[in-house]
């Protein structure tokens, strides 16, 4: 397990949210665009799906139920031992682990990476380690499936994504953008604010098959 410096990181206390249960980005039920992709196909059972900042979120346990092989990951304890809780008692199959999404890698990457109020919640500083981490958390061809917040005021979390911002972010050299507009889908507890749904694939480099 790597150490983890979450005062550096980010200066917000994730496990006393979680035990406190002040948890308002919690939707309680699965994310719209979850529907959204699993019809358009996205979902093939055996796939190998990573949750960065998974915390209490349904979506793991409705990967494991369509076949996929979850891995999420979380700097809550807390978190991670809900998750492990619900996966147990459903008699599913998963891996949860306490770590630095930003810091850890996989042995393999990816098909598939789950993005779910997370890189909204970590600061605006983090955001190229972000990038780098899921470039190399991700195979040559694997999926991002981004929920972009949309939020105008300063400060956070959770801190805006402007598409602009997340343009440059991931730039278009080692990601493909949809053709189409992002879905906007309004979060029912952050005040309404729409979270943009983008699929973006992310490009092989020269070397790489
Ligand atoms: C806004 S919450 C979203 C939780 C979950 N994705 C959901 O939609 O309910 C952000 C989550 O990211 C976790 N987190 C923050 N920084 C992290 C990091 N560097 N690595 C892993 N998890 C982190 C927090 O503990 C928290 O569970």
């Amino acid at each position: 397990m790597t150490t983890i410096d979450n005062t550096d990181r980010t200066p917000f206390d994730w496990e006393a949210r979680f035990r406190q249960n002040d948890t308002p980005w919690e939707r309680g039920a699965l994310h719209p665009a979850f529907h959204d992709w699993a019809k358009a196909g996205l979902f093939k059972p055996g796939l190998r799906v990573f949750i960065p900042g998974c915390g209490r979120a349904p979506e793991p346990e409705a990967f494991a139920r369509l076949g996929l092989e979850v891995t999420g990951l979380d700097v809550s304890e807390s978190a991670i031992a809900w998750q492990r809780q619900r996966f147990a008692e459903a008699g599913l199959e998963g891996r949860f682990l306490v770590e630095d999404a930003l810091a850890w890698r996989p042995h393999t990457p990816f098909d598939l990476y789950y993005e779910q109020t997370f890189l909204c919640a970590i600061s605006p500083r983090q955001r190229e380690t972000y990038e780098q981490a899921a470039f190399e958390q991700l195979r040559p061809g694997g999926l991002l499936l981004a929920l972009f917040m949309q939020k105008a005021e300063r400060g956070g979390p959770p801190y805006g994504c402007s598409l602009e911002a997340m343009t440059a972010l991931f730039p278009a050299t080692r990601w493909i953008w949809p053709q189409a507009e992002p879905v906007a889908w309004p979060h029912p507890s952050l005040g309404g604010k729409a979270e943009l749904a983008a699929v973006l694939e992310r490009r092989a480099q020269a070397g790489e098959s």
